[in-house]
């Protein structure tokens, strides 16, 4: 277990365990697009985390963070997981702890370092910090993209948190795009049939494993401040924000408090912005709060995400560990035997599993229980099974098995499904229908297990012997 106070023992953590150059400050760099354009290019390197100070029209110590956990050692660290654990394993061990989680609820305290800096009224103003404009075409200044967005139900006090892109549109109003099916809209929905706004609140910084839980989809009455106490097997500690009564982290680097009206009452043109298959997607009117108070550390740090195309590592986790997880026990769940590994390409759009095939169907039965993980609003295309000689977390040997282990004309099935709103791919004219209909692929690139052991021999040397001699050869290769 893992548990970092703040953003800040994260990165001090980082530097202790894998040096100086792990968290590169980069000093001067432009709001508008270039810390987006230089925080996308070292993410493709998969280069170390970002923290961007002396931002140009801002004072010094008002800093940005990206790419915090761009590589699989630093969200092993974040996770309180050795650094070279091989990434199948870092999702084996992510797995093996969520089947014991049990939660652990928030613990209040009197105050915290969030307090520092308390801004009302007219001081109320949200450009303060050097939110960037990420991609060159964005709609405006998206301070919100590492965000825990946190709202309480007003019938059963369950506290809520998701993650959800923030464009500032003025001092003090910011528009949050809240997609229909998430428990934030749903309990704002609550307030605004009583004709009343959502209290709510905003987090902009916090350390990464409390931000992981808040995107993770709970079940309602489960609070991610829960999960995020189990992940780190201590509770975090929050305090009573002063207007909403909303419980936020005291050791978090921003937090803003205020309402949401109906949409009716009050919104504002959101969007367009790059989001995360790689395409501008959504303008339109959405939801806004009025910011009543900010709450800033002394020097903060905006914590950033910025989406960019789904096969660059995300910046902010370069393990899919919700995704792979999910599938992983969903196979178990449905009785699948013998996975070996479970890993999402290209943010969950390919999803691969490993397994050893011990009878006939078991890998097809495989692509169907993985395809049943799938939730409505996902998009998921491609599912693959490979055997267990294959590491599922290596595009390279995921593609020699597609190329060498199957027979297009057998081993794939099309299967028709749902897509989201978010999908390039669907044609105006569907849109236009709410025609979310889209295929599926379900590759079977497993030696076929009739024949399996006649299969032809593999010339690539095996994982034990390259341990062998990567250790005898330790001092003069780097194997
Ligand atoms: C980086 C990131 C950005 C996201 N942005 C949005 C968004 O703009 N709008 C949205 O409705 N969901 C967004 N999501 C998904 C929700 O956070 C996610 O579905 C979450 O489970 C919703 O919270 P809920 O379980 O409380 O409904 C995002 C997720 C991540 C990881």
């Amino acid at each position: 277990m893992s548990a970092f106070r703040d953003l800040r023992a994260y990165l001090d953590r980082l530097v202790r365990e894998l040096g100086e150059g792990e968290v590169r400050t980069i000093e001067g760099a432009n709001w508008d697009l270039e810390i987006g354009c230089i925080t996308e290019m070292m993410a493709e390197k998969e280069g170390p985390a970002l923290l961007f100070d002396n931002i140009v029209g801002y004072p010094k110590g008002y800093r940005v963070l990206s790419n915090f956990m761009g590589t699989a050692a630093r969200t092993a660290i974040a996770f309180g997981l050795p650094p070279d654990l091989p990434k199948v394993e870092i999702v084996r061990a992510y797995k093996d702890r969520s089947k014991q989680l049990k939660l652990i609820p928030p613990v209040e305290i009197a105050t915290g370092p969030v307090m520092e800096n308390v801004l009302e009224g007219d001081a109320v103003d949200l450009t303060r910090f050097p939110a960037p404009r990420w991609h060159e075409h964005d709609g405006g200044r998206y301070i919100g993209t590492a965000d825990m967005v946190i709202t309480r139900d007003p019938d059963t006090g369950w506290v809520n948190v998701g993650t959800h892109r923030g464009c500032i549109q003025s001092k003090d109003r910011l528009s949050l795009w809240l997609l229909g099916d998430r428990h934030n809209r749903m309990i704002a929905s609550k307030y605004w049939s009583r004709g009343e706004p959502c209290p709510i609140a905003v987090v902009f910084g916090c350390d990464p494993v409390l931000w992981t839980a808040a995107p993770s989809p709970t079940p309602p009455g489960v609070s991610e401040y829960d999960v995020a106490g189990a992940l780190r097997g201590e509770p975090v500690e929050v305090i009573r924000a002063p207007e909403t009564g909303l419980p936020i982290p005291a050791y978090a680097e921003i937090v803003v408090e205020g309402e949401m009206p109906p949409i009716e009452e009050e919104s504002a043109m959101e969007g367009p912005f790059g989001e995360w298959p790689g395409y501008y997607t959504h303008t339109g009117p959405e939801t806004v709060v009025r910011v009543k108070r900010i709450m800033h550390r002394n020097n903060p740090i905006l914590m950033g995400a910025p989406p960019m195309i789904p096969t660059t590592t995300p910046g902010y986790q370069a393990v899919p560990l919700a995704a792979a997880v999910a599938t992983w026990e969903h196979l178990e769940n449905a009785g699948v035997p013998n996975i070996r590994g479970v890993w999402a390409f290209a943010r969950n759009l390919m999803i691969v599993v490993s397994l050893e095939q011990r009878y006939e169907g078991q890998a097809m039965q495989a692509l169907l229980a993985a395809t049943g993980r799938r939730r409505i609003g996902g998009m998921e295309r491609y599912f693959v099974v490979v055997d267990e000689d294959i590491d599922p977390s290596d595009l390279n040997q995921v593609l020699w098995a597609m190329c060498t282990r199957t027979d297009p004309a057998e081993s794939i099935q099309i299967l028709r499904t749902r897509t989201t709103d978010i999908d390039p791919r669907l044609s105006p004219q569907k849109r236009a229908a709410k025609d979310f209909s889209m295929g599926i692929m379900l590759i079977d690139a497993c030696k076929p297990y009739g024949w399996k052991d006649e299969y032809a021999r593999s010339n690539r040397f095996d994982d034990a012997y390259r341990a062998e001699l990567r250790e005898r050869w330790k001092s003069k290769l780097a194997l």
